[in-house]
């Protein structure tokens, strides 16, 4: 934790000076139980960082950038790649939309398949570092999975709590590595609650969004990749699935960082994506005000939310990137879905489709010029949840096994044609 120099609470403002002690199950600000920020020593971190060591460095994955994480070293790395993912230039959704220059990063390419695996490697490692024996988390699915992914093969205990609605995908996941499941009979919001409780209780390791100060720390590792990926150039617009406002405030670190240590010469606007009943960050924006609870109600299980956990954060992220939040209904969820699939190859899950729905939206009332880089994150894959994509298509044709039957559908397809 050579580079860190302290820490910064988003509510209070207080900062609490870094100290191997301090830092050792440190979550939430000590005055006020705010979410607090992790500062770094940029001065330090540029005499090992720049733009030639990075195009000199061969490691492709997250640990290129262990100068700017929160970790002692890489003793503690599992056994699996995490981040560089592909960044697609995407020339048949972005001509169907008038966009020149779309990207679409596709993080479902993650060992556990979701964009969480960047926090959860920190979490993992964290937890080791300090010497703990068990790390505890609630998750609407994909953080947990993510977890108990990562921990199996670092000999790390997990205990999950998650909705009893998680999909079966995110539970099966759960179970072939080895986490103690608790599935909760309510939302994801009360099995947050009852994990902080229990941590509190049984003295395990909180690895909790928007509560565990480091998650952050590993999610903005996608944002230095976007930038390398594009030869040190800032995208104009990134759009975010947002549900505890997580990633986004992560996303935007990793662009602040690199814009720090003078990588960049300036931000990109950041675009966060809500589902319409999940919506609370938007309405925070919107109003200037509270973070009201709202239904959490929608489809896209990822980003399901009444009270978002790191809302405060992400609501500054969409302040000082001077971006906007847009909200998209579930059918239009479903239908970006497709439209992503079969324009570019990316099965996404419904809160990572998300991305592309808002794009479509902003698309449609003219909040993007055409010739502006434009990056969609792609969250998780759809393989998570494929009760939900059998939403967004037909059922396929079932015949009997010979060519009879065959020539018969294909003749009524032609028919319909
Ligand atoms: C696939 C996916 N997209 C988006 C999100 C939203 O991230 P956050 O809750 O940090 O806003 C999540 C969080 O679980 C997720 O799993
Ligand atoms: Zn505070």
């Amino acid at each position: 934790m050579a580079n860190i120099r302290g820490f910064c609470c988003f509510e209070c403002k207080k900062e609490v000076g870094y100290s191997p002690e301090t830092a050792k199950r440190l979550y939430v600000c000590p005055a006020c139980g705010g979410n607090l920020e992790v500062l770094y020593d940029y001065k330090k971190i540029g005499l090992s960082v720049s733009r030639k060591s990075l195009e000199n460095n061969a490691e492709r994955s997250v640990w290129r950038y262990l100068d700017l994480l929160p970790l002692e070293g890489r003793k503690f790395a599992p056994p699996v790649q995490i981040g560089w993912t592909p960044l697609y230039p995407s020339k048949n959704l972005g001509e169907s939309l008038g966009l020149t220059h779309l990207y679409i990063k596709d993080d479902g390419r993650n060992p556990s398949a979701s964009f969480k695996d960047r926090a959860g490697f920190v979490a993992v490692a964290r937890a080791l570092e300090q010497g703990e024996k068990v790390v505890s988390g609630a998750s609407t699915g994909n953080a947990a999975s993510s977890l108990a992914c990562l921990a199996s093969a670092m000999n790390l205990k997990t205990v999950i709590f998650v909705p009893q609605t998680a999909p079966a995908a995110k539970i099966a996941q759960l179970l072939v590595f080895g986490a103690q499941v608790i599935t909760v009979k309510g939302t994801y919001d009360q099995a947050f609650d009852l994990c902080l409780e229990a941590c509190a209780e049984y003295g395990w390791y909180n690895r909790n969004t928007g509560f565990n100060p480091y998650t952050r720390e590993g999610k903005k590792t996608c944002s230095y990749e976007i930038i390398e990926q594009l030869g040190f150039k800032c995208p104009d617009k990134v759009f975010v699935p947002v549900g505890d406002g997580n990633i986004i405030s992560g996303i935007w670190k990793g662009f602040r960082d690199f814009y720090e240590l003078g990588l960049i010469d300036r931000l990109p606007q950041l675009v966060g994506v809500q589902a319409g009943g999940s919506d609370s960050i938007m309405r925070a924006f919107e109003s200037g005000g509270p973070l009201p609870a709202v239904s959490g109600e929608t489809l896209a299980d990822s980003i399901s939310v009444s009270i978002p956990r790191d809302g405060r954060a992400a609501v500054r992220a969409l302040q000082e990137s001077k971006g906007f939040p847009i909200h998209v209904s579930d059918a239009e969820i479903l239908e970006a879905m497709t439209t992503l699939a079969r324009a570019e190859g990316v099965f996404a899950e419904p809160a990572a489709a998300a991305s592309i729905a808002g794009l479509k939206k902003a698309v449609d009332s003219t909040r993007i010029r055409s010739d502006e880089t434009v990056v969609a994150l792609i969250t998780g894959n759809g393989l998570k949840d494929v009760a939900s994509a059998m939403k967004a298509v037909g059922k396929p044709s079932l015949i009997e096994p010979n060519m009879g039957a065959l020539r018969e559908l294909m003749a009524d397809n032609a028919r319909k044609l």
